[in-house]
């Protein structure tokens, strides 16, 4: 079923003690807005996990931002799904631009990363998106295409459904240059398309795709408002409380 999610990626930042606080305070003010089914999530780094899954109740679930693409064995300085899983995350990042470009993730790899989630029972939210080159040069939706294609589409439609869908164009994150509603939906009606011819129908309906890149409590209400953007993978908003919590908010 589609579900309305935003989620926190706060990325290489805040320390434990900087963590539970910030935690605690998003907790309680997401308790006050978040209405119905919708989902809110934080990513944090791996340092935080164990202590925020404590934490969260049923309010706030947890995820990571990463995780390795094998069960166990000589990998120094890295950390399993597995892992992960034992701690009561329920989420994982994979994809993101920033291990992309930073860590040379190829698509072949976070394929790899998907399967391995998934079989430990986490849900991936797996990130696409084009470089402002490709945007500019108009052969963004060639390269979410093969994204999609080389990472998450070998999957079966069993486990796709299980999938999250993160577009996030790389020239928009970290930048305050936030995709347009009508740029970002675009976007998000291609991705849905692609995963209907894929797939079928009903496994592309059923898919949340969320939107990332300067989303804001200004630009929010928006960008989730167009009919095929189902919340939100947030950066730096996701380090305020406030401004995490009036995101979530806009769901209302
Ligand atoms: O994963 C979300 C992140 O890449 C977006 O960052 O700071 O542009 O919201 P930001």
């Amino acid at each position: 079923m589609r579900k309305k999610i935003v989620a926190g990626n706060w990325k290489m930042n805040l320390d434990y003690a900087e963590g539970i606080s910030l935690f605690s305070e998003i907790v309680n003010m997401v308790r006050d807005e978040k209405k119905g089914d919708q989902i809110a999530i934080i990513c944090a780094p791996y340092l935080h996990l164990n202590s925020l899954t404590k934490l969260g109740g049923n309010v706030v679930s947890i995820g990571a931002q990463n995780c390795h693409q094998k069960e166990s064995g000589a990998f120094t300085g890295e950390i399993s799904a597995k892992m992960i899983k034992s701690v009561g995350c329920e989420y994982v990042i994979v994809g993101h631009s920033e291990r992309r470009e930073y860590f040379a993730e190829s698509d072949e790899l976070l394929a790899q990363k998907t399967i391995i989630a998934l079989q430990n029972g986490l849900t991936p939210i797996f990130c696409i998106g084009e470089t402002l080159d490709e945007r500019n040069n108009g052969s963004y939706f060639e390269v979410l295409k093969s994204q999609l294609l080389n990472g998450v589409f070998g999957l079966s439609a069993e486990d796709f459904s299980k999938i999250v869908i993160a577009y996030e164009p790389v020239w928009a994150i970290g930048t305050g240059l936030t995709a347009s509603s009508e740029q970002a939906q675009e976007v998000h009606a291609f991705i849905r398309k692609e995963i209907a011819a894929q797939y079928n129908d009903e496994t592309a309906e059923n898919t949340s795709i969320l939107y990332g890149g300067s989303c804001n409590p200004k630009n929010a209400a928006e960008l989730f408002a167009q009919k095929d953007i189902d919340g939100g993978l947030i950066g730096g908003a996701s380090l305020k409380s406030r401004d995490f919590a009036d995101i979530v908010k806009t769901f209302n």
